[in-house]
């Protein structure tokens, strides 16, 4: 991580994770994110159970799943649910304009799936996640394992280097049984599109474009914090 140390950036995210948290209320239905940030929110949200609140949430992986269940967050199925009242989820990268990319933690799809369903999506991150153009950050992209081959050609075809993303140099598996593919299109004039066109292959499950799905983002700059 460049121009900023971890001790500042822990400290960013827990401010941005404080300042989210309030912003939930009583009988909220809440979408809870994965990964690092999304932790602080999740153990912020713990306290203000014990002291009271009541609400219930949604996992977007089985690792927040558990954190939420061992700390004694209730724990609704996603299928059930038609609409979620706030989410807060942590991004690998975002722009003025609210697009991001997700999916570091390889958790997209129910990342995607919490935040379409969300009627306030909130996204909190420490000051290194926010960019001029996305991009620097590979793409991930989820894809159902027998169309590896074939997804891997689309992506080539849009000028993307694709990297079968690997655990303990074991293939790395997501929550729901499918690969995760980094990919490399360089900085990006037009996500936009570039999403549209993803969209369109067959066998590609999730892509870590968030276009239009954010209602804002809580960043954390040193002892401030911007919305
Ligand atoms: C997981 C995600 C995370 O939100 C993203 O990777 C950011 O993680 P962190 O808060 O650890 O920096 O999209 O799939």
């Amino acid at each position: 991580m460049e121009g900023i140390d971890k001790n500042k950036q822990d400290q960013e995210k827990l401010a941005a994770a404080k300042a989210a948290v309030q912003l939930v209320n009583d009988n909220d239905v809440v979408g809870l994110g994965t990964g690092s940030t999304a932790t602080f929110a999740i153990k912020e949200l713990a306290k203000r159970i014990q002291a009271g609140l009541k609400i219930k949430a949604a996992a977007s992986s089985v690792k927040t799943e558990e954190l939420a269940l061992s700390l004694g967050i209730p724990i609704l199925k996603l299928e059930t649910l038609g609409s979620i009242d706030i989410s807060i989820d942590g991004a690998d990268e975002f722009t003025e304009s609210l697009n991001l990319i997700k999916g570091g933690g390889g958790a997209l799809f129910r990342e995607k799936i919490i935040a379409s369903l969300s009627k306030n999506s909130i996204i909190i991150t420490d000051s290194s996640k926010k960019v001029d153009r996305l991009g620097a950050f590979t793409v991930p992209v989820e894809v159902v394992p027998l169309a590896l081959q074939y997804v891997l050609n689309q992506l080539a075809a849009l000028n993307g280097k694709a990297v079968l993303r690997k655990k303990d140099e074991m293939t790395f598996i997501s929550d729901n049984g499918n690969y995760i593919v980094d990919v490399d299109f360089g900085l990006l004039d037009k996500p936009e599109k570039l999403a549209l066109a993803l969209n369109q292959i067959d066998g590609l499950l999730a892509h870590g474009l968030f276009i239009g799905l954010t209602s804002s983002v809580i960043m954390a700059e040193g002892d401030k914090i911007l919305v």
